[in-house]
């Protein structure tokens, strides 16, 4: 079991996997400025931080740019994805894999829940491209899940990943991408199991300062401790650190023309040749990876 399991994120072993990449981030940063970062990461060991962030950051895009997507993206893309006209290709690309890994059935008119669906524009795209049944988004930003439902007309709702307000068994497909590393643990675990029908499939894909073996086991043996059986593994870094590449001239337009502030805070995680989580995934610090599991029948 990780250490975030059996914790919930206020927990101090929770805390403390917060902390472990933060410190990573610490430690490789630029000597100028580092006593304001070294401030930061001790904040990151806290939620108010990350909530915080996500307030400003959402705040700003959903105003004042075409962003719809948050996640650091999958290369190469397929030509459904290229052809798509929407400038994020590399994010959409992501959901598309994710879409893919769902099994047989894939999402063909299911019920969908995407936990963590910042703006929408991931939901949106398995919608359009994948021919949801019914599709539901929810995340911790009020900010983000109100312009989701204003810009898609997504059904949206506002909640805890660790605390979802749905009954039993909602579900038959659960989509997390990139936001469990923020609230991973028992809690999370347990719920996914909770809202998902018996049979039904969480996929996720996310990044882990782990070596991928490592990564690999606890997350089988996290997830079997619940009733899931993960049926799909992939190390999917190359393709994440390919996509920062590619997507890296969009990225730095839009870190130049934000506020000071989100600048500061953007630069470790925006995945460029100067942030610090590009060098980490493209030294093997840091992994990423996308699984999908299967709910037991009990
Ligand atoms: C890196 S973003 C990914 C967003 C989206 N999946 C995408 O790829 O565009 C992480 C998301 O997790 C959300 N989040 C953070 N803590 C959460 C929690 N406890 N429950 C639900 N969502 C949370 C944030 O608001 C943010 O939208």
């Amino acid at each position: 079991m990780t250490e975030g399991v059996g914790a919930s994120a206020t927990d101090p072993a929770a805390v403390r996997e917060r902390r472990r990449w933060g410190w990573q981030i610490l430690n490789r940063c630029p000597k100028t400025g580092a006593d304001v970062l070294a401030l930061l990461v001790r904040l990151m060991g806290s939620e108010a931080y990350h909530l915080s962030y996500y307030r400003i950051f959402y705040w700003w895009v959903g105003r004042a740019t075409p962003v719809t997507a948050a996640n650091y993206g999958y290369a190469p893309l397929s030509p459904s994805t290229a052809s798509d006209a929407r400038a994020e290709t590399y994010q959409m690309e992501m959901y598309h894999q994710a879409a893919l890994q769902a099994g047989e059935q894939g999402l063909r008119g299911r019920r969908v829940l995407e936990i963590s669906c910042g703006l929408g524009g991931g939901l949106d795209h398995l919608k359009r491209r994948h021919g949801i049944g019914q599709a539901t988004g929810l995340d911790r930003s009020t900010i983000a899940i109100r312009h989701a439902a204003k810009r898609f007309g997504l059904s949206t709702l506002a909640g805890d990943a660790r605390s979802l307000p749905f009954a039993d068994g909602s579900f038959d497909v659960v989509v997390n991408i990139e936001a469990s590393h923020l609230y991973y643990g028992r809690e999370f675990l347990g719920e996914l199991a909770r809202v998902l029908a018996p049979g039904g499939t969480v996929v996720m894909a996310d990044f882990r300062y782990r070596a991928p073996p490592e990564c690999e086991r606890e997350l089988r043996d996290d997830f079997a401790a619940v009733g899931f059986d993960v049926s799909q593994f992939r190390d999917i870094t190359a393709n994440v650190v390919a996509a920062c590449e590619g997507d890296a001239p969009r990225r730095e337009a839009l870190l130049a023309a934000a506020p000071w502030l989100l600048r500061k805070l953007g630069r470790p995680w925006i995945g460029t040749e100067t942030s610090v989580d590009y060098l980490d995934m493209r030294a093997g610090r840091a992994m990423c990876f996308m699984l999908a599991a299967r709910r037991m029948s009990t």
